[in-house]
Parts: C-alpha cells; structure tokens; sequence
C-alpha cells in the first residue's frame, strides 16, 4: 500500500501485527461488545448487576449515542448507565479513575471500564506514517468494592490542549463538519506529527510514571509490573529505564497490535493476566492525543485462575 518496509516498522516501532475489524457497519461497540461478554462470563457477573459502563474510545460508533450505550444494549446491561471518555491513548486511565471515586464513595457496586478503538475507521493508508502504527482491539474490565488493601491505590492525570496541532483528526467535529472539500482534503483521518509527540511522550510518560512513584513510596523492586501505552518500544524502553524496572516486568504485546489507542492498556492485562497475583504492585503509564498523559498504581486484586 505505501512505501515501507518490515525493517523500518520493527526497528522504529516494534509492531509486527495489527488487527482489523471486518465487516459493514461494524463500530467500536462490537469490539467492546465483545470484550465485556467475556468479561461477564469470567467473573460470573449477571449483565443486569452492571451499574455503571464507561467506555474510553476516540472512535466511537457515532457523534452520539456514546459507545458505552451502544455496549450496554448489547451485553444486556439493561440496569446500568453508561458515558464516553475521549482522550485519545489515556482515556482506559481517565476512565479507571473516574470509575473508581464511584467505587469508593460506596455509590456503586459494579462498573465495567472499557477500552477500545477501531482505529482502522480513521487511518489513511496512503500514510505510510501513521498506517503502519494504528490496530483496531480493546479490552474491558470489573471494578467492585473489597475491604482489602487492593485496587486502584493512586492516580496522577494530566492534560494540555496545546499540543492538540500535533495529533488530531481535522474534520468531522463542529468546528469542521463533513463536506466534499473536508472530504477530498483527507481531513478525516487521524493526523500525528509523529516526531514531535514522541518527543512529548517519552519525556512525560517516563516522568509522570517515576513521580507516582515517588509519591507512594515505591522503588523498582517494589514494582511487580508496568503497563505501558503500547504506541511505540523505544517510548516503552525510555519509561521502564526512568523507573528502573526491568524488562521482565513490563508488559509488552505491541509486536501483536500495534497502537490500538485507548485498546492497549487492558489488551495488556488481558495477555497477562494469568501471571498476575493478588497484591501486585502495577504501574499503568499513557501518553497520547491531547495531549493527555498520566499514571494510575494499582494492587491487583486476585489470583490466576
Ligand atoms: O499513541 C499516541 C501517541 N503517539 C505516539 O506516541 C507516537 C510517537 N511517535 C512515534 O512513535 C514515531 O515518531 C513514529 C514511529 C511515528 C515515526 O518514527 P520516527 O523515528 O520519529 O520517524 P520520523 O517521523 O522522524 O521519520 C524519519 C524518516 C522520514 O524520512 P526522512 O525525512 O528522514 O527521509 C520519514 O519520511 O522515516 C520516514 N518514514 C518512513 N519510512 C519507511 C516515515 N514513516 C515511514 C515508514 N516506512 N512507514
């Protein structure tokens, strides 16, 4: 499709796969559809107890409804309500935060925080450089009460809106709806200055990460994992060595998915979730459009099946 090579893409990014959702009229909503089904099975959770479902996705099915409706439908979440998160490769953080305050206020019982994205709905594959780093996937998953020192133990979020010329989509907002001349221009597909954000990237994820740290007292031995964006290895790397964690502990299944934006952190807890162990100490990192950045600490909460 465009001028690359296999070489350049695995040097420079570490991708090697990236999956694309077939079919008409198939949105975001069937990818997280599909990723809170198998939820609900694996934690034998009745579709009608789900009080609350946000969904984190930069490509929902439509302007409105949100997405989150839409999964809700679904899965047959027929008791709860449900909203949207749009920030871009943060947005699975913003919204495991933002589900958590609910959890621990005592307002809510059971809420389902899903991240997914169809990215292939707004790449240009005459980009040879934002074509090769987008992949469609998503993940989803439970957040309940306990009385144990477990869960989401600390948050920090960031975001600026200045860095938004440097990734974005130019149309199909309010400020440009379609037209022919938006349409020929190729303004609605995704935009990234790719050098420049990853310049903002590997400085912030890495620094936000070490500063939630810090902040909860943890040293690299304390941190049995980090769960970094997957938007490219060498940010990975760079985020992992400012921590001091070893390669060992950091999830990594870019090489499977390339960027799936707000996909990729619960795609990791999926792939890894059979070695994590109840009281984990797990570090989420994200950088992304917006900008929007930050870190979450979490204990994870039960042991492999
Ligand atoms: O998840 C949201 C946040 N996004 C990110 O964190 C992504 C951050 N950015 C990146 O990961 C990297 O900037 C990219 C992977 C997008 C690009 O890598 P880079 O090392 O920054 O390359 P570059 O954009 O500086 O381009 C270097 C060269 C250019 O050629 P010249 O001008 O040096 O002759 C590009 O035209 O590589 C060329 N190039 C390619 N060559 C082969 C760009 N894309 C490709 C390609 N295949 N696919």
């Amino acid at each position: 499709m465009v001028d690359t090579n296999d070489e350049w893409i695995t040097s420079r990014t570490g991708i090697k796969e990236r999956r694309i959702l077939k079919g008409e009229n198939q949105g975001t909503s069937v990818i997280g559809a599909g990723a809170v089904k198998g939820l609900l099975e694996n934690t034998g959770t009745d579709a009608r107890d789900i009080d609350l479902i946000i969904c984190a996705t930069v490509t929902p099915d439509m302007v409105f409804p949100a997405t989150a409706n839409l999964i809700a439908d679904k899965v047959g979440a027929i008791n709860s309500f449900s909203f949207d998160i749009s920030d871009a490769c943060s947005g699975f953080l913003y919204a495991l935060s933002i589900g958590s305050q609910f959890i621990e206020t005592g307002k809510y019982k059971k809420i389902i925080i899903v991240g997914a994205d169809k990215m292939s709905a707004i790449v240009d594959y005459t980009d040879r450089s934002t074509c090769i780093i987008f992949g469609d996937g998503g993940g989803a998953v439970l957040l309940e009460p306990t009385t144990e020192e477990l869960g989401i133990m600390d948050s920090i979020l960031h975001a600026d809106g200045s860095g938004a010329p440097y990734l974005h989509m130019k149309a199909g907002g309010s400020a440009r709806p379609a037209t022919i001349e938006t349409l020929t221009a190729r303004e609605h597909y995704a935009f990234q200055e790719g050098s420049t954000v990853f310049k903002f990237a590997v400085t912030n994820m890495a620094e936000v990460s070490a500063r939630i740290m810090a902040k909860n007292n943890l040293t690299a031995a304390d941190v049995d994992w980090l769960v970094p964006h997957q938007a490219n290895k060498r940010i990975i790397d760079a985020t992992a060595n400012r921590m001091g964690v070893g390669p060992e502990k950091v999830m990594l299944n870019i090489e499977k998915y390339g960027n799936t934006t707000a996909g990729t952190l619960p795609l990791c807890l999926w792939d890894y979730e059979s070695q994590l162990k109840k009281g984990d100490n797990i570090i989420l990192a994200a950088f992304g459009g917006g900008f929007t950045w930050g870190s979450v600490y979490l204990k994870w909460g039960y042991d492999p099946k």
